[in-house]
């Protein structure tokens, strides 16, 4: 057996990071090795490292509980029970917490801009896609969803199964293996400094990676402490690293506790599962 396997199993048995795909945690016991005065040090500082990346977002989902919650507001409210449920917990995420006072309107101007979506690709989800009440997707829409939390992908494909969404949820490190397309418009929201602090350079090589015609990237303006002194100006320069040199047309959004960038390919580059029609870009 690889030492990095061997260390990532010792990780993963430990019931902080249990959840975490293990690709992810070999990749990082693998980098821990670098410089590690044993094994039992390696082991010690991929959990530092996981605690950097992951510890703010670690919080108690419990993915059989929220389905339960979901399935039962279903069958006595419809969709408007479905709608309350979700708001629930989408509140209990810091992410998706920060995006309620804006969820009527963020999505529908992300895809008036980038036109409905047949495949949409949402990375890195979280709780996203229990944002689907307010997305206004057409019918049949696909949806393709990924995480390296085993427990929201378990929440969000129990979802979207529940709601009769045809999608494919799945248990991936985007850093080390980009998910495969075609989508049309492909969600990237608020993970590009998580995966930056992973591997400086992976968002872009994520970003040029994917088969999608839209991408849409977004930061957070304050962090989660509530801070957000130069937040706005260090995101922006991180999107100017992350475009470099690239034909893409950026465009961007505002919405108070997030700075979003719709990002479009040439169709050359990207070719869309479906025809995007009557999108008008300025330039
Ligand atoms: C800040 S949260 C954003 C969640 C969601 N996109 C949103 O905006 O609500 C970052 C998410 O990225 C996921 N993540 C971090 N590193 C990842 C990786 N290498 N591959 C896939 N997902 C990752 C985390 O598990 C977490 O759900």
């Amino acid at each position: 057996m690889e030492v990095s396997t061997r260390l990532a199993a010792e990780v993963l048995g430990s019931r902080r990071y249990r959840w975490i795909a293990p690709d992810l945690v070999q990749r990082l016991a693998g980098d821990a090795l670098v410089g590690a005065r044993n094994e039992a040090d390696a082991v010690k500082r991929t959990k530092r490292r996981l605690h950097q990346i992951f510890g703010a977002y670690v919080w108690d989902v419990r993915p059989d509980v929220a389905l339960t919650q979901l399935r039962t507001a279903l069958e006595t409210g419809g969709a408007e029970g479905v709608r309350t449920a979700c708001r629930a917990l989408l509140g209990r995420h810091a992410s998706t917490r920060e995006r309620l006072p804006v969820l009527d309107e963020l999505y529908r101007a992300i895809f008036a801009l980038t036109g409905p979506p047949a495949v949409l690709m949402d990375i890195a989800c979280g709780l996203g896609p229990l944002a689907l009440p307010w997305m206004g997707l057409p019918p049949g829409t696909k949806y393709l969803a990924c995480d390296i939390d085993r427990r929201l992908v378990h929440l969000v494909d129990g979802f979207l199964t529940l709601l009769d969404v045809p999608h494919v949820a799945t248990l991936r490190d985007v850093v080390a293996t980009p998910p495969p397309g075609p989508a049309d418009v492909a969600l990237l929201l608020k993970t590009a400094p998580c995966l930056e602090q992973q591997a400086p350079g992976s968002t872009r090589r994520l970003v040029c990676a994917l088969e999608a015609r839209h991408v849409v990237l977004t930061f957070p303006t304050r962090s989660l402490g509530g801070a957000c002194k130069g937040m706005s100006a260090h995101y922006r320069a991180l999107l100017d690293e992350i475009v470099a040199g690239m034909e893409w047309q950026i465009q961007e959004l505002r919405f108070p506790p997030e700075l979003v960038f719709v990002l479009t390919k040439p169709p050359s580059a990207a070719p869309s599962p479906s025809d995007v029609r009557g999108v008008r870009l300025k330039t």
